[in-house]
């Protein structure tokens, strides 16, 4: 892919909280994967502030009781637990909508009903769309729309989405593609995050299979939604 000009920002981790029971004696047991962040230009579409997740920062316990200091065993580059202290301690603060979520990912392995037993779980595919993929985008130039940060003080919310060209033709959701589509996961997290999505898969059982997991979730969506009051 590199060769072919793709440029790769992150490599992400993978880890699963639940991984499969191994009884292989001669080697450790898989328990991650990796997930590679491809882009096809330099400059690209990136929502931070949509995966930022909350900052903590918890000294280190041993038998509940939290420590003073890290262990020394830690070494100079360990997990030190003082980042929010040293922020604090030098005037600063940390980003008031959360932190960077990092490239290890602590997420739970899934299958869909057993039908397919290679799916990956939809938080995982919601992360990567709230992140890489655009909530709106110009109908006519394809530009991303963008929402602002609104501080007041220590506290930020998102703001309203805005156009990034000066088209004025409307806007149309963000469209992500999932080459290798299984049973569907980008497409549920897609459209639970009001994406649209193209899905392309060899094996027609499997393509089967989405579908109706796709229009599963439509309908179940729908009654949800029946279900809420209407307001006023
Ligand atoms: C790991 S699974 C993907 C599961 C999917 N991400 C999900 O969570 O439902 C990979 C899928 O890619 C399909 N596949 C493999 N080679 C393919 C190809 N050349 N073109 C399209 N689909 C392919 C397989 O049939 C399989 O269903």
């Amino acid at each position: 892919l590199l060769a072919d000009g793709w440029v790769l920002r992150n490599k992400i981790v993978w880890a699963k909280t639940n991984p499969v029971p191994t009884s292989v004696r001669d080697r450790l047991a898989c328990t991650w994967e990796a997930i590679y962040v491809l882009t096809r230009q330099p400059s690209y579409f990136f929502d931070l502030d949509a995966v930022r997740i909350p900052h903590r920062s918890q000294p280190p316990k041993r038998h509940g009781v939290p420590h003073a200091q890290p262990e020394l065993w830690r070494g100079p580059n360990g997990d030190g637990a003082r980042g929010l202290d040293i922020i604090k301690a030098a005037g600063r603060v940390g980003h008031p909508l959360g932190k960077n979520p990092g490239d290890v990912w602590h997420i739970a392995s899934s299958s869909y009903r057993g039908a397919h037993h290679a799916t990956f779980p939809v938080g995982l595919a919601q992360r990567a769309i709230q992140a890489g993929c655009p909530e709106r985008r110009c109908a006519s130039c394809r530009l991303p729309w963008r929402r602002t940060a609104q501080r007041l003080g220590q506290i930020a919310t998102r703001g309203g989405l805005w156009a990034g060209c000066d088209c004025d033709t409307g806007a149309e959701p963000g469209i992500v593609l999932d080459p290798f589509f299984g049973a569907g996961s980008t497409a549920i997290a897609a459209e639970s995050l009001g994406r649209d999505w193209l899905g392309i898969e060899l094996k027609a059982d499997f393509a089967r299979l989405a579908w109706a997991r796709i229009t599963e979730q439509r309908t179940a969506r729908k009654s949800t939604n029946q279900a809420q009051p209407k307001a006023a």
